[in-house]
């Protein structure tokens, strides 16, 4: 995997190219340090949008300026900071939202165009192929997705700790198995994270495995 990544710019956004085929913007947005990716195939112009912040120009414009054209929308979660521009590109765009089935059961956001997955599914984004791996615990729903070797884990997996399982329909019993099956991964897999709290906006696996404490623990009884 070759990676060339450009700091933040004026855009607030971050751009990594993972390789010819895949593009990955990543967007801090929000008084909540959000992070909103776009994923993109050069070949095709064609992209995705995970977890858009309510910022959607920014969203847009990000986009835009990589020759990229949303065709859809990816949840890791219904919880509202990773949903705000769900109704826009819904609406507005007519782009399908995709969503867990399991998330249906609490956090659904207000949309026409959604559309439910399970583990396993895949979402086509040009010539990318987006997989969708479920990762319960923060909520019933939580899904990481995977391109290639990047997994884009919400709030399920930070950088330095891991998403509450304290709130409705969390479980920390359940966020731990979901945290080995992530384990279970090549340790070259790159994790983005839903918000920057973290010392760093992503990092392998293999650095997550020996600093991120509720990565490292093999007791569910330690959470
Ligand atoms: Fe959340």
């Amino acid at each position: 995997m070759s990676i060339i990544s450009r700091p933040y710019n004026n855009l607030n956004y971050r751009k990594v190219f993972m390789n010819d085929q895949t593009i990955i913007l990543q967007l801090q947005l929000g008084a909540m340090e959000n992070f909103t990716y776009i994923i993109g195939d050069p070949s095709t112009g064609e992209g995705t949008v995970i977890d858009p912040w309510n910022d959607t120009d920014a969203i847009l414009s990000a986009a835009a300026k990589n020759k990229l054209t949303l065709k859809s929308v990816l949840l890791t979660h219904g919880h509202y900071d990773h949903t705000g521009g769900v109704k826009f590109f819904s609406e507005k765009m007519n782009l399908p939202v995709y969503l867990s089935k399991d998330e249906f059961m609490l956090y659904v956001p207000a949309c026409k165009t959604l559309k439910r997955l399970k583990d396993d599914d895949t979402v086509a984004v040009g010539t990318l192929k987006i997989k969708a791996i479920s990762t319960p615990g923060h909520t019933p729903g939580c899904i990481s997705y995977l391109v290639q070797e990047n997994l884009f884990t919400g709030d399920t997996l930070f950088i330095d700790a891991v998403g509450r399982a304290d709130l409705p329909g969390g479980n920390s019993g359940i966020l731990f198995q979901s945290l080995q099956r992530i384990k279970n991964l090549p340790d070259t897999t790159m994790i983005w994270p839903g918000h920057h709290y973290g010392t760093r906006t992503s990092a392998p696996l293999s650095i997550l495995k020996t600093s991120n404490p509720y990565l490292m623990s093999n007791d569910a009884n330690d959470f």
